[in-house]
């Protein structure tokens, strides 16, 4: 009877498939530490072979996550480190949620983001100076939270970032030069009241005042 060995082999040639859902796996580890008070989340299964078919999340033809879009979803909680692994991702939009706490350096990791929009939220702590591992992004939007410390001189690197908004913060220290920055506007920083002008190198110390 073919009926059944050949439910076997489809079996088998779906494995390699499922053994890839580390990305599904790491985001539902994600959801398991938010709130969704109005269940933007509800259609996470982490039982389906991939997570491609959720809600707020897009994957190439390939079936790799590569956008992940919850801006203005309610959710809360933290930014989990888990999404470090999502490697293709291109496109981590966030913005205008309730989330909390710091942002995990390992988003460092995703080498192929071309817009992280974390603005409008409840994030602390410092930049993290892996950023200047992400050398494909253009748009880094951060402004309106709570971050502290220097801007990472580090993200001078970044060649291909076109806007930066860090308005909003508690961020100290001057204002990098070089690379991209001697491209964006003075309103990108606003709002930072102990963050000096554009660095004097040699004059001021880089983070001075911090
Ligand atoms: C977020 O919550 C507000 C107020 O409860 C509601 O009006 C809005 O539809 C919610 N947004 C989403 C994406 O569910
Ligand atoms: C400055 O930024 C802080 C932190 O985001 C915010 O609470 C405050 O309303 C902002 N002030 C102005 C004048 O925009």
């Amino acid at each position: 009877m073919a009926p059944i060995p050949m439910l076997l082999v489809l079996l088998f040639a779906a494995s390699p498939a499922s053994s890839s859902n580390s990305e599904g796996e790491a985001l539902h580890a994600w959801r398991a530490r938010l709130t969704d008070p109005t269940n933007v989340l509800q259609s996470w299964d982490p039982t389906l072979v991939n997570p491609c078919t959720w809600f707020h999340v897009t994957c190439d033809p390939q079936n790799r996550v590569i956008r992940l879009d919850l801006g203005n979803s309610n959710i809360s909680g933290p930014i989990g480190s888990e999404l470090g692994r999502l490697e293709h991702l291109q496109y981590l939009e966030l913005y205008r949620n309730n989330l909390k706490g710091k942002i995990p350096a390992e988003l460092g990791n995703l080498k192929n983001l071309i817009s992280m929009d974390l603005y409008g939220n409840h994030l602390q702590g410092e930049i993290p100076k892996s950023f200047a591992k992400l050398k494909s992004l253009r748009f880094l939007r951060l402004n309106n939270n709570k971050l502290t410390g220097s801007i990472p001189r580090e993200l001078v690197v970044l060649s291909n970032l076109k806007i930066l908004d860090v308005s909003n913060n508690d961020l100290c220290g001057t204002i990098p030069i070089g690379g991209p920055f001697a491209n964006f506007p003075l309103q990108s920083f606003d709002n930072n009241s102990r963050l000096n002008g554009p660095e004097l190198q040699g004059l001021v110390p880089y983070d001075f005042g911090c």
